[in-house]
């Protein structure tokens, strides 16, 4: 995997591995499936970040659901303000059903809690917000996270579908990007995840 970060000086470390990925994607999927068992479940993935999370999350469960997705911008000018644009809308209607809200990350939660009341309006029978990455320590919404993949520091992360200016979206592994200013990962601002265990470069 090195190989990736010696090509890129902007790439600091890997921050969780593709190993760590999988392993956590799996039991989400088995504690979703257990959760849902019964009920008429669409997994609303909002694009682009959260599309190969979504789909890997989609292999790993173990019940019939259907899966649909949303695409969102902010308006220019104001990115981290919470207004986004909706520039694919879902082609399923989801009246009555149980709804799970799949993010890439959230940071300070004002995008999910926008989608979330839009999607409220649609009449879903429950939604339920699955985040692969919860930087918890920039939360400017309280938002109740049922599923939650690993949290993380206060840094700018890229790969597994998610990009900086439209890149990095290919990495296998979770990295942190060095923007101008950010300081240095230190090997104790390590991810962690709610089985306990660390996952290191
Ligand atoms: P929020 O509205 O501040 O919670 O931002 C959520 C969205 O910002 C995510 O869905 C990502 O698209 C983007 N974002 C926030 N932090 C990062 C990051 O570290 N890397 C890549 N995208 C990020």
């Amino acid at each position: 995997m090195n190989n990736f970060l010696t090509n890129d000086s902007a790439l600091q470390k890997v921050l969780i591995p593709q190993n760590r990925l999988q392993e956590r994607v799996s039991e989400l999927g088995q504690e979703i499936s257990q959760a849902f068992e019964a009920k008429d479940l669409v997994i609303v993935a909002i694009l682009k970040g959260s599309f190969v999370f979504a789909a890997d999350l989609l292999r790993a469960m173990k019940i019939q659901c259907s899966i649909d997705f949303m695409g969102i911008s902010s308006y220019a000018g104001q990115p981290g303000s919470g207004v986004v644009r909706i520039t694919k809308d879902l082609d399923q209607g989801i009246a009555g059903r149980s709804v799970l809200l799949v993010e890439d990350i959230i940071d300070t939660g004002l995008t999910a809690n926008y989608l979330l009341h839009n999607l409220w309006q649609r009449k879903p029978a429950s939604i339920d917000i699955c985040a692969l990455l919860d930087k918890s320590a920039r939360r400017l919404i309280d938002l109740p996270i049922r599923y939650r993949g690993f949290e993380i520091p206060d840094v700018f992360v890229v790969g597994y579908g998610m990009d900086y200016q439209q890149r990095y979206r290919h990495l296998p592994h979770i990295s942190v990007l060095r923007l101008n200013g950010s300081p240095d990962v230190t090997p104790d601002s390590i991810v962690s995840d709610p089985a306990g265990s660390t996952s290191e470069s």
